[in-house]
């Protein structure tokens, strides 16, 4: 499913006020990356856990922990429902 998600919006706080779910098993923490998504159109920022769970050429490619996104200007997001 490919979604728009708005500036300044935090990724998961904004699927669950569209109810639209993401495997979030640890609860958000970084610490399964069963929240994967990708980013197909923006800037996300790689953060430290991002890092761990993703090669170099995934994190090129887009793919970041669902829970840890936030948007700092408009994104297109690619999500994996559950
Ligand atoms: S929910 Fe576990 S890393 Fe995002």
């Amino acid at each position: 499913m490919i979604i728009e998600c708005p500036a300044d919006t935090r990724l998961q706080e904004y699927l669950l006020k569209k109810d639209i779910h993401i495997f979030t098993p640890c609860g958000g923490r970084g610490n399964c990356a069963k929240c994967k998504v990708r980013i197909l159109k923006g800037e996300a920022r790689v953060n430290t856990m991002d890092r761990i769970w993703f090669s170099q050429k995934e994190l090129e490619e887009g793919y970041r922990l669902g829970c840890q996104v936030f948007a700092k200007e408009p994104l297109t997001i690619e999500i994996y429902e559950k």
